[in-house]
């Protein structure tokens, strides 16, 4: 993967593709967590420095090809140039006379974001026409947008064909710690997952098995695996197709809950009750992680080196069912280990509890860093070769 020390930028006007896929809050519309933009940040300050003129790529949701009014990044430029302390420029397509215009307006050291790539449909196609018409806007390309790296998508995979391109410094510091905490982690390894759903996680937790001490369950996902050693789970969120394969992975270092908050709705005045696994009602919900499993939890982590977390361990965006997201967070922020986290659930739970500084590494991927973490190629990071 060639870097930023491989290729010239001073001076250049350099296509740099961000992950700005943030996430705004529904009511007011703001960006309710900027650490995607703030990582762009030592990247962009090097490229200002030495001159250059920095446009920006980035996907916004995922519209299908069509101009989404509430996807346009004309929305979430206040929160932009705040972040990175300059005035961004702003054009209303990400090819074509207009982005031209904007490119052509720029001045040295200037910051410039193109509209959301992804109002058009041959950005997910990787259409080569369209990664020629977006590298012909610059004369470097420069990718940063770990999150993304796992889409062979056109501002990803295929404009790098017809530029000079490297990493970003973000890209390259996620690659460099993502790579030592697969190839070379220092022992005992405990990992952490979560979140709704088993089947994104499943290649993820099968390559992780043989690597770990101890595999700690929480979430939906869990439930599934409740179901497979044949507990209720009520109306809980379930795979309930995946519950054989599911069996498949029980053993002494998988570790699943053994008592759960549930309760019959999911709202935050809900009432809630702590029940051991095996006393779930047919109408109950599975919302969180019990008091003795976080016990466990913890216990499990003493000694550990190393710790990778990913996914929530419950619908910790309610105060009700947030208190074993809430606990695990202090504990993993609070260990000696080296702790890893990556998924926008994940970071933001750390964020709300502001332990944020004492965790060791914080991916910006979600997806991306589960694929890597799978020993899968990324096509964003092949591109950059
Ligand atoms: C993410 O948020 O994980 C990345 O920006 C990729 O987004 P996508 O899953 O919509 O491709």
């Amino acid at each position: 993967m060639k870097t930023l020390s491989d290729i010239d930028i001073a001076n250049k006007i350099v296509l740099l593709r961000v992950d700005f896929n943030v996430p705004v809050d529904d009511e007011t519309g703001q960006v309710a967590d900027t650490s995607r933009i703030e990582a762009t940040l030592p990247t962009i300050t090097y490229l200002r420095e030495h001159n250059a003129k920095v446009v920006l790529l980035a996907h916004f949701g995922r519209p299908k090809g069509e101009v989404v009014e509430k996807l346009r990044f004309k929305n979430i430029i206040p929160a932009v140039s705040k972040v990175l302390g300059t005035e961004v420029h702003y054009a209303e397509d990400c090819v074509g006379e207009v982005a031209q215009q904007a490119v052509d307006a720029l001045p040295d050291g200037g910051v410039l974001l193109l509209e959301n790539v992804r109002f058009h449909k041959a950005e997910k196609e990787n259409d080569p026409e369209f990664a020629k018409q977006l590298a012909s806007l610059g004369d470097v390309y420069v990718n940063d947008a770990f999150g993304a790296a796992h889409r062979a998508h056109a501002s990803i995979a295929g404009i790098a064909e017809h530029l000079p391109h490297a990493a970003g410094l973000l890209m390259q510091n996620e690659v460099e710690e993502l790579t030592k905490l697969v190839e070379n982690p220092e022992k005992p390894v405990v990992a952490i997952i979560g979140g709704s759903k088993i089947s994104t996680k499943m290649n993820l937790i099968t390559s992780l098995l043989p690597k770990v001490e101890y595999l700690l369950l929480g979430g939906a996902l869990a439930n599934t695996v409740l179901m497979a050693q044949n507990h209720k789970v009520g109306k809980s969120l379930v795979e309930e197709e995946l519950a054989g394969t599911v069996k498949d992975l029980l053993s002494n270092k998988l570790r699943v809950p053994v008592d759960v908050v549930v309760a019959k709705e999911i709202k935050e005045d809900a009432e809630t009750r702590v029940v051991g696994v095996g006393a779930v009602e047919d109408d109950d919900i599975i919302l969180d992680i019990g008091p003795d499993t976080v016990k466990m939890y913890v216990d499990s982590m003493e000694g550990a080196n190393t710790i990778l977390w990913n996914g929530p361990m419950g619908v910790f965006e309610m105060e009700a069912f947030a208190m074993g997201t809430y606990h695990l967070a202090k504990e993993v922020a609070n260990s000696s280990a080296y702790s890893v986290l990556g998924g926008g659930e994940t970071v933001s739970a750390v964020n709300k509890v502001g332990l944020e500084d004492k965790i060791s590494f914080i991916s910006t991927g979600g997806g991306a860093m589960l694929e890597f973490m799978e020993g899968n190629e990324l096509p964003g990071i092949k591109a950059l070769d």
